[in-house]
């Protein structure tokens, strides 16, 4: 079974909004007001890169900053859309997005940069980042990290949906820094659909290399704590004062 991303979260979006979409909302806005906040202006226009359902961006509009948020799925968009009618909301793929507008910090929450393919992605990814920042602009993210899918990615879980059952399996595979999930979605009536998402897992210093050849200087990559412990990791990178074109 192979899957586009996009067919995967358009496939889970309701599910995703009902469930999934405030899972990490606290500890972004944390994460958000302890080490991004002092760096922005109040009102500063924002990205949120792989916005999924938007509801860290209805929590930034509130806020009061401007928020533009990009995704692959439509089905995602389409809940974003209601939560953050504030926000410009997007259709893009995260490494070839192109907009007109520079921002002073880009975001990338729960588990997304991890949907890059592997490592060219990734610095594809980061470069565009980049090319979206304003000069020393800030790039904020999460990764899950090789322990983190150790912890929570061999398991089998079934979920109750409006009018069916989704249910999903996770595999993490080591020796290929990848991560699975395979969904099948039963609703009443309707044929089973059956979608795939992948994510890879990528090291440190991977991380760090991606970065310095992306033109983001890597200010930290620190362990975001949890309990139980998610594995996850907090990246906090600058563009250079003096952008490239
Ligand atoms: C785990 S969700 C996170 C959504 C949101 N950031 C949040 O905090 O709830 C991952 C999101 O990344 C999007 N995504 C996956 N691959 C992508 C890609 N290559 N380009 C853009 N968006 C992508 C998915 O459509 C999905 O909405």
């Amino acid at each position: 079974m192979e899957s586009h991303e996009g067919q995967f979260y358009d496939a889970l979006a309701a599910l995703y909004n009902d469930d999934w979409g405030t899972v990490y909302l606290d500890t972004a806005r944390r994460l958000f007001a302890a080490h991004l906040q002092p760096h922005l202006t109040p009102n500063a226009h924002l990205l949120d890169l792989c916005c999924g359902t938007g509801q860290l961006a209805a929590a930034l509009t509130a806020d009061g900053y401007r928020v533009t948020g990009v995704d692959l799925s439509p089905g995602m968009l389409a809940h974003a859309r209601i939560n953050a009618p504030a926000a410009n909301l997007v259709t893009g793929e995260m490494s070839t997005f192109a907009l007109d507008d520079r921002f002073e910090a880009a975001l990338c929450c729960f588990n997304s940069l991890n949907h890059a393919r592997g490592v060219r992605h990734l610095i594809r990814t980061l470069l565009n980042v980049r090319q979206h920042l304003l000069p020393g602009g800030y790039f904020f993210a999460d990764l899950v990290l090789a322990e983190g899918y150790a912890h929570s990615w061999n398991r089998t879980a079934t979920v109750d949906v409006l009018g069916g059952e989704c249910q999903m399996v996770f595999r993490y595979e080591p020796r290929r820094q990848r991560a699975y999930c395979d969904a099948t979605l039963r609703l009443e009536g309707q044929p089973q659909v059956q979608v795939r998402m992948r994510q890879h897992v990528f090291s440190p210093k991977e991380v760090y290399e991606a970065c310095a050849s992306s033109g983001l200087r890597l200010e930290s990559l620190s362990p975001i704590p949890g309990d139980p412990p998610t594995g996850r990791v907090l990246l906090l990178a600058q563009a250079s004062q003096m952008l490239q074109p």
